[in-house]
Parts: C-alpha cells; sequence; structure tokens
C-alpha cells in the first residue's frame, strides 16, 4: 500500500535492535484518516471473502481494528493480555510468548464473542515474530469459529512470523519491511504489487 510505506518512510523511525517506530501516526497518536484507507485496504483485498467478525488483541491492535470492523461493517473483539494464573469464568485461553518483550502471557475471550458461525479475520498493528497472531489464530481454532484471514499494517519480513502464518491462512500486510538501517533511517519494503 503505497500511502502507508511513504508514510513509514517520512515519518517511521528506525531504532536499535530493528524496531520501527510508528508512534506519530500508528502506535501512540492515531492517524484515524489514514486508519479509514488502511480498512479500505483490507476490504478490497479480502472482497468475495466471507467476514462477519474482526478479532484483535490488546493494546496497540485495537485502534485499527475499530476502524476496519466500521469499513467491514462487522463487530470486533479483542483479546485481553493477562498474567493471572485463575481465570474466571467461561472463556477461551491460551499462551503467548513474546521473544519482543521476553515474557509469557494469557490471552482470553469470552466465550460469549466467539464461537460456532463466527468467520472471523484477525487484525494487527504489527507482526515481528508473530507469536501474538498465533495466539490469536488458536483462539479461534479452539471456539469452533472459522478462520479466514489476518489483514497486518506493518509486518517485519525480515523476521519468522509471515511465513508461519502465511502457511495457516491468508496473510495480507500492507506494508512488509525487508530491512532497517538504524545508522542512515533507510527502509526497504518488500515489492508487494
Ligand atoms: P514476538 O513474538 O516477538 O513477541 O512478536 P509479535 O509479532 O507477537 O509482536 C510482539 C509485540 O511487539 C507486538 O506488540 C508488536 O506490535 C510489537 N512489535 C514488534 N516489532 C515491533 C517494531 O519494530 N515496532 C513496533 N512499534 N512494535 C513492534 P504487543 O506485545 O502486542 O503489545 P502492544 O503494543 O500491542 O500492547
Ligand atoms: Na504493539
Ligand atoms: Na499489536
Amino acid at each position: 500500500m503505497q500511502l502507508l510505506k511513504d508514510r513509514i518512510r517520512k515519518d517511521g523511525k528506525v531504532k536499535e535492535g530493528n524496531v520501527l517506530k510508528v508512534d506519530s501516526f500508528l502506535n501512540h497518536q492515531m492517524d484515524v484518516k489514514l486508519f479509514r484507507e488502511i480498512g479500505k485496504e483490507f476490504k478490497r483485498r479480502f472482497e468475495g471473502e466471507e467476514i462477519n467478525k474482526i478479532l484483535t488483541i490488546e493494546a496497540s491492535g485495537i485502534g485499527i481494528a475499530c476502524i476496519v470492523a466500521e469499513v467491514f461493517d462487522v463487530p470486533v473483539v479483542f483479546a485481553k493480555k493477562t498474567q493471572t494464573k485463575n481465570i474466571a469464568g467461561d472463556v477461551y485461553t491460551t499462551k503467548v510468548e513474546s521473544f519482543t518483550h521476553g515474557r509469557v502471557y494469557d490471552i482470553i475471550v469470552a466465550k460469549e464473542f466467539l464461537g460456532k458461525g463466527d468467520k472471523v479475520l484477525l487484525i494487527d498493528d504489527f507482526m515481528a515474530n508473530g507469536k501474538a497472531l498465533e495466539g490469536l489464530a488458536q483462539l479461534v481454532e479452539d471456539s469452533g469459529a472459522e478462520l479466514v484471514g489476518a489483514g497486518i499494517v506493518i509486518e517485519k519480513g525480515f523476521q519468522p512470523g509471515g511465513d508461519i502464518l502465511r502457511k495457516r491462512t491468508h496473510l495480507e500486510s500492507l506494508a512488509i519491511v525487508e530491512s532497517m538501517d538504524e545508522k542512515t533511517g533507510e527502509i526497504v519494503f518488500r515489492d508487494d504489487e
């Protein structure tokens, strides 16, 4: 998506450890007009697929998923992250091991909001190792819902998440970063269109 790649080049900041900061329009301050264009692009890329629910994960996936859900005109649910051992109530849960943050956490969705008959599109802002997305896909599977696909705003193409998720479902990433140079700030994107 050219508009997004241009924006990443203009306002993205390459930090040490292959971290891309996009706090000025995606992760902290949010450019809702851009989100709307992103929503329309996902709608175009998943044209012809039957989708009746969006699933994302807190925190930074929620903003983008809300706008995408508005474009698709479907409800949006976010998985909650928790470190509590005894999870109360009727929930689906799985563990996510984040290498980026060096910790394991549980994610949960109430059974009330995910289940048979749901045709689910996963949405998230970033994918690196893909553990968060794998966890969401697992919750969908456990619930008896159908996983239709996954839409990612920025994929770090040099990390393994993309390959893993492409084997499992229809993955669409709007910008795939192949490499970043923290000294020059140069960002190379995979030629995806
Ligand atoms: P992981 O297995 O290494 O943990 O990778 P995963 O793809 O699951 O991403 C882990 C978290 O790190 C995600 O946020 C993701 O958005 C974030 N992340 C990874 N690389 C980058 C990067 O280069 N830039 C930015 N801005 N974020 C990155 P999260 O743990 O779900 O937290 P939250 O921010 O959504 O609360
Ligand atoms: Na994040
Ligand atoms: Na996220």
